[in-house]
């Protein structure tokens, strides 16, 4: 079992090479450098990209989102599907110029798909002017690569994957003022066949419940309004540690903190996901009612191939459950459409559990093979062009369901929370504790505040009347 207490020393170390960082920094570029960071993939890099932001913030560095104003640039990659991997060579690409310009400049690459062995080699060999490379588990370490590339290190190369212990009071600086990330647990140990996650993000590791607790409090008395916490599969939250937590009963834990806030989380995974799970959204009042239960596809043969551990059946109930149980559930899904093998009856089953749940909404991609999964060893005769036909009549077919939804919010009263601008002068824009959007006549002065809005019509946005700021 990895220990996860008593990281102190670790990241008092790094803070000592953070404070050495700041005065070399402002020594070789002669005023106060600027850090840009460039974030791609999901809500667990945007949380990690907080952190690094937070330890450049402790390196001396400010922020800044233009690139070619800044003297470090970090992209946090994104390795689960190969677009994105694409996508993150391009930007990569276009640091070369800027470092001939400018060759005091340091370039790093880190997250999921630098983790990946071939990744770094291809970086090693073909992109000379990337200064270090760093996986998942070792991005605490930030302030000791960069001092240590500042004083004329050679370039760096640290994939260390040995999911060891988590370290805690990492520095933090959050992107949002009233929504916010908390991680809970790292790692995936499901190893379903089509993801490159477990290979990337090493094996399932939970947060002590004290450190995430201790979190929870300091971001409401910060004044956040919507904490989501995060995890891969956050449903095995406690697995393999001693803390006697559960994923339900650090959800209950969060829910009797004092102020007035909401706590979402994702991603649960349906083997894992227990009726205690869902009673206890229901129960607690600060829990949204929302559930995302990733399903992948409605065809048990393929579920099988996929290594998921639950058919049709099993999901469907849990679903039923949750519908039965929390009053105007909102439930979403990712769906992998075009797995290796999958014949359009498969399809087809995939469809009809679509139609059959409802989804508020669904998070749909094309299977995307990547390189060292056993799906990508796997026949797959079907073309990319006859996959996208199937996905674009999923799409249409979720349309459909998403404007027969729409009839159920009108004329009822949610309590949003005003969290943008709308998309007309004068108007605001907030979310339910489900999924919905509302826009509503009001002013910038209620932007992360709770509003009782009533849904009086629909026209391509939900539109209400503000009745009430909590
Ligand atoms: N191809 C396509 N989609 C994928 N996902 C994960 N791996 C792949 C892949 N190789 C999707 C799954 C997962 C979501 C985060 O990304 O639906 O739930
Ligand atoms: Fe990937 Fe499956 Fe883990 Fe989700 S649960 S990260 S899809 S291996």
């Amino acid at each position: 079992m990895y220990k996860t207490a008593n990281t102190a020393e670790i990241t008092a170390e790094q803070s000592a090479y953070a404070k050495r960082t700041a005065a070399l920094a402002f020594k070789i570029y002669g005023k106060t450098p600027k850090a840009c960071v460039v974030t791609f993939g999901c809500q667990q890099n945007v949380s990690d990209s907080e952190r690094l932001k937070g330890m450049l913030t402790e390196s001396g560095y400010i922020m800044t989102e233009d690139m070619t104003d800044a003297q470090f640039i970090i992209f946090n990659t994104c390795a689960v599907r190969e677009h994105a991997e694409d996508r993150v060579y391009g930007n990569i690409g276009t640091t070369k110029a800027l470092k001939k310009a400018n060759p005091d400049i340091i370039v790093a690459v880190c997250g999921c798909m630098a983790q990946r062995q071939s990744v770094a080699e291809k970086i090693k060999r073909s992109y000379p002017y990337v200064d270090m490379v760093f996986g998942t588990q070792v991005q605490y370490r930030l302030p000791e690569f960069l001092y240590k590339r500042l004083s004329g290190a050679g370039r760096i190369f640290d994939l260390t994957l040995d999911n060891g212990e988590i370290p805690e009071n990492v520095p933090i600086k959050r992107d949002g003022t009233f929504k916010g990330w908390l991680p809970i647990m790292y790692g995936c140990d499901n190893f379903c066949t089509y993801c490159i996650v477990p290979y990337v993000r090493g094996r399932e590791r939970s947060r002590d419940p004290e450190q995430i607790l201790a979190e929870a409090r300091e971001m409401i008395s910060a004044g956040y309004k919507d904490i989501t916490l995060l995890g891969q599969n956050v449903n095995s939250y406690g697995k393999g540690t001693d803390y006697g937590v559960n994923f339900a009963e650090l959800l209950r834990r969060i829910n009797a903190l004092d102020g007035d806030f909401r706590i979402r989380f994702m991603t649960s995974h349906p083997k894992d996901c227990t009726k205690e799970l869902i009673d206890t959204i229901r129960d607690c009042e600060k829990v949204s009612r929302h559930l995302h239960l990733p399903f992948q596809s409605g065809s048990d043969r393929i579920l099988k191939l996929m290594n998921r551990h639950y058919d049709r059946e099993k999901y469907l109930s849990l679903i039923n459950y949750a519908k039965e149980q929390i009053e105007d559930v909102s439930l979403t899904s990712d769906i992998i459409v075009g797995f290796p093998g999958e014949t359009y009856e498969d399809f087809k089953e995939t469809l009809s559990l679509v139609k059959e749940v409802e989804f508020s909404s669904l998070f749909t991609f094309i299977y995307s093979p990547r390189e060292g999964t056993p799906a990508a060893a796997m026949d797959d005769p079907v073309s990319r062009e006859e996959k996208g036909k199937w996905f674009s009549e999923l799409l249409k077919v979720q349309e459909e369901i998403a404007e027969k939804n729409i009839s159920k919010f009108i004329g009822k009263t949610y309590k949003v929370l005003c969290d943008s601008k709308g998309s007309e002068d004068g108007f605001m824009s907030g979310h339910t504790s489900g999924t919905a959007a509302i826009e509503f006549k009001g002013g910038e002065d209620l932007l992360g505040k709770f509003v009782n809005v009533k849904v009086n019509s629909y026209d391509r946005v939900l539109l209400g009347t503000a009745e009430k700021i909590i």
